[in-house]
């Protein structure tokens, strides 16, 4: 097989692992979702009563295709369930005006999550979801994504959020869920990338940012970024450079995403511009 042939089978194996893990009928929002109020908040351009929202590379050229200095910052919605270091390195950035970005809404999926505090200070709106409404994770993903779409975000940006994202999301930011991993995706998927990659003894590791999607930690990679571990280092000086470098990679990558730079191949490779 050629290599072509054999990305090409990578990426149809990828769709049906994709339309088997989420995208199953019952779990795509009904039509009165699309059909009601969230259609009547987000702007006019964006109204179609659809299941087919624009994805990502109909976004991106329109963007490209603006001078610089008339693209409106990106709005985004942020996702998070802990601390938020990440969200701030975004506030930070937009504050020193490296980043063209403006948070619309802060969604946390539990209350004590100090990024909610971050959120506050930085006077952005938040959204927390009781474990009550997450009962139902479909119903709580659409709960997000009508309340994203309403604050009118484009793109979701996934901060920590430690929890599966569902077709609701997927479906209504179709390509524009974007995800950081403390690893250098595929190696280390997981919710414990750092501990893992030190567990392993790895001499590099590093941070992806990639195109989130219902196989988790497998969709179309953004970015990376990689780290030489030094000899001597535990798992806690590891952890602090890991941080570090998300804490440049990710505002980078939003800006890329802000500048219009991101195009998804057919074969689910990323061109960036
Ligand atoms: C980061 O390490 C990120 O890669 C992972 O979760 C962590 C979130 O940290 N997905 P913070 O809440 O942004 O401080």
């Amino acid at each position: 097989m050629s290599s072509r042939d054999e990305a090409q089978a990578a990426a149809d194996e990828y769709r049906r692992l994709i339309e088997e893990a989420a995208l199953a009928p019952e779990a795509l929002p009904s039509d009165a979702f699309f059909g009601d109020a969230a259609e009547r908040e987000v702007d006019a351009g964006n109204t179609a009563a659809s299941h087919a929202r624009p994805g990502i590379n109909e976004l991106q050229d329109e963007r490209a295709a603006q001078d610089q200095a008339d693209r409106a910052p990106l709005p985004i919605g942020v996702l998070l369930s802990g601390s938020g270091t990440n969200l701030q390195a975004l506030i930070d950035a937009i504050d020193a005006g490296e980043l063209n970005a403006e948070i619309k809404l802060v969604v946390a999926s539990r209350p004590s999550a100090y990024g909610l505090k971050r959120a506050e200070a930085a006077c952005i709106q938040t959204l927390t979801l009781s474990k009550e409404t997450y009962a139902d994770p479909i119903q709580a993903d659409e709960v997000i994504a009508h309340e994203l779409l309403a604050a009118g975000c484009e793109y979701v940006i996934m901060a920590g959020y430690m929890r599966m994202v569902h077709a609701p999301l997927l479906v209504t930011f179709p390509d524009r869920v974007i995800n950081i991993h403390p690893a250098l995706l595929p190696s280390f998927q997981g919710a414990h990338g750092i501990q893992d990659a030190f567990d392993r003894g790895v001499k590099v590791t590093g941070v992806t940012v990639h195109i989130a999607n219902a196989v988790y930690d497998m969709g179309p990679i953004i970015a990376q970024r990689a780290l030489v571990v030094e000899e001597g280092w535990d798992v806690d000086t590891l952890e602090e450079h890991i941080h570090a470098i998300e804490h440049v990679l990710y505002p980078e990558v939003v800006q890329m995403l802000a500048d219009g730079r991101v195009h998804v191949r057919e074969n689910l490779t990323v061109e960036v511009r």
